[in-house]
């Protein structure tokens, strides 16, 4: 089964906005696999948004991801990834879609909510690089059959 990596950043954590995202994607459909509630390191951080090392918004994106803490979690489901993505809304909230997260709460792109894996394979490596395996929770829930086709 696809799996994401879910962050409710600091700005949705201080707005008390953890319950709508999580809200958000049960409704969906998708099967919540592991939370944690956590303060992130500068230096964790820097490991997180490698990719974007030497970008322009680098060292706000850094400050504002350990500004306070973040909700960190993995959902899975048929087309996880871009099923998320799609919920979260586009990068810029004046670009998300209406109905998106990001659309509905956010107004600007370093205040923008959540963060979601943007591939399969980078999906699963920070999967890995935040949970450790014995965090991530096998589990059937009664209604899947009703939610995933196979
Ligand atoms: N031009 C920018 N100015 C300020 N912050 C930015 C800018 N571009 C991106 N960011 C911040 O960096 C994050 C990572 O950028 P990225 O291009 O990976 O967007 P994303 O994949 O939609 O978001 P995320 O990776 O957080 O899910 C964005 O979510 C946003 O918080
Ligand atoms: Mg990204």
């Amino acid at each position: 089964m696809e799996r994401t990596l879910v962050l409710v950043k600091p700005d949705g954590v201080q707005r008390g906005l953890i319950g709508e995202v999580i809200a958000r994607l049960e409704r969906r459909g998708l099967r919540l696999v592991a939370a944690k509630f956590m303060q992130v390191s500068r230096e964790f951080a820097e490991t997180h948004y490698a990719i974007h090392k030497g970008k322009p918004f680098y060292d706000g994106l850094i400050s504002y991801i350990i500004s306070a803490p973040v909700m960190a979690m993995v959902w899975e489901g048929p087309n996880a990834v871009a099923a998320v993505r799609q919920t979260m809304g586009a990068t810029r909230p004046t670009e998300a879609a209406p109905g998106s997260i990001r659309h509905d709460f956010a107004l600007e792109v370093g205040r923008n909510l959540t963060h979601a894996s943007d591939t399969v394979e980078n999906g699963e490596k920070e999967v890995a690089l935040w949970f450790k395996q014995e965090e991530l929770v096998d589990w059937k829930r009664e209604v899947d059959r009703w939610v995933f086709e196979k």
